[in-house]
């Protein structure tokens, strides 16, 4: 799978591009990650990529030719990724929309400082916008990389264990939070790991596993257990 980022600020994908996840990934050609300066596409001489707002108000906006220019050239490369914008009007992002993103070959993330994208950008380009949550970024660059992030663990070969994503939470059909898991030592200041599991009995430990995850979802996230958050086939 192949995703373009298109961003004023490619360094600040390096550190994560060069971690240790992605970066077998991208070693075992099953992922490749290409940075594109957008502000490679300005024409002028001072290589302007945004501009003060029609109409005034704070912040810049980013122009039209530049992002266009960038984004066609960008896809003119092979065929086309599916061109996804980060901004705070999107939908917002959740691991059904993840699932979804993991079936493309290719794609384009265009990257926008937070006052936003002049919106003739989107007329011309028709991406699907996407946000990571209510509240604000200063920039699509930590939106981009969460994107990447979520998408590439459901790329068979990428975890090392094949099956490792499968149960995820809030993967189709796991609607529940994770149970409580423990390691060494058995007890920490005072505090000890429940006893069943160290029982060596799988069956219950299993059925320990599934009642704490339970509770913890209607301590926690109630919501994920309401109608509204299920898929047409849970309900
Ligand atoms: Cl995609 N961009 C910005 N600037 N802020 C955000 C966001 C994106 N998602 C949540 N907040």
């Amino acid at each position: 799978m192949r995703f373009d980022v298109l961003t004023l600020f490619p360094e600040m994908f390096d550190g994560y591009v060069g971690q240790s996840l992605l970066k077998r990934a991208i070693d075992t050609k099953l992922v490749e990650v290409r940075l594109h300066n957008i502000r490679d596409w300005a024409t002028d001489k001072h290589h302007t990529v945004d501009d003060r707002p029609f109409g005034g108000g704070p912040g810049m906006v980013m122009k039209a030719p530049t992002v266009v220019e960038c984004v066609e050239e960008v896809q003119r490369d092979t065929t086309p990724g599916h061109l996804v914008m980060l901004t705070p009007q999107g939908r917002r992002l959740d691991q059904r929309l993840v699932e979804k993103l993991a079936g493309e070959e290719r794609i384009v993330l265009l990257c926008g400082r937070y006052e936003g994208f002049d919106e003739r950008i989107s007329e011309i380009l028709k991406p699907q916008e996407i946000s990571i949550g209510d509240f604000v970024l200063n920039g699509g660059e930590v939106a981009s990389m969460v994107i990447i992030d979520s998408v590439i663990r459901l790329i068979p070969g990428v975890l090392g264990d094949e099956d490792s994503s499968v149960d995820d939470s809030f993967s189709e059909g796991n609607r529940r939070l994770e149970f409580a898991q423990y390691t060494r030592p058995r007890e920490y200041r005072g505090l000890e790991v429940p006893e069943i599991l160290l029982s060596g009995n799988h069956e219950a430990i299993a059925r320990w596993r599934e009642e704490n995850s339970k509770e913890r979802t209607r301590a926690r996230r109630s919501d994920l257990l309401s109608p509204d958050s299920l898929g047409e086939d849970e309900r």
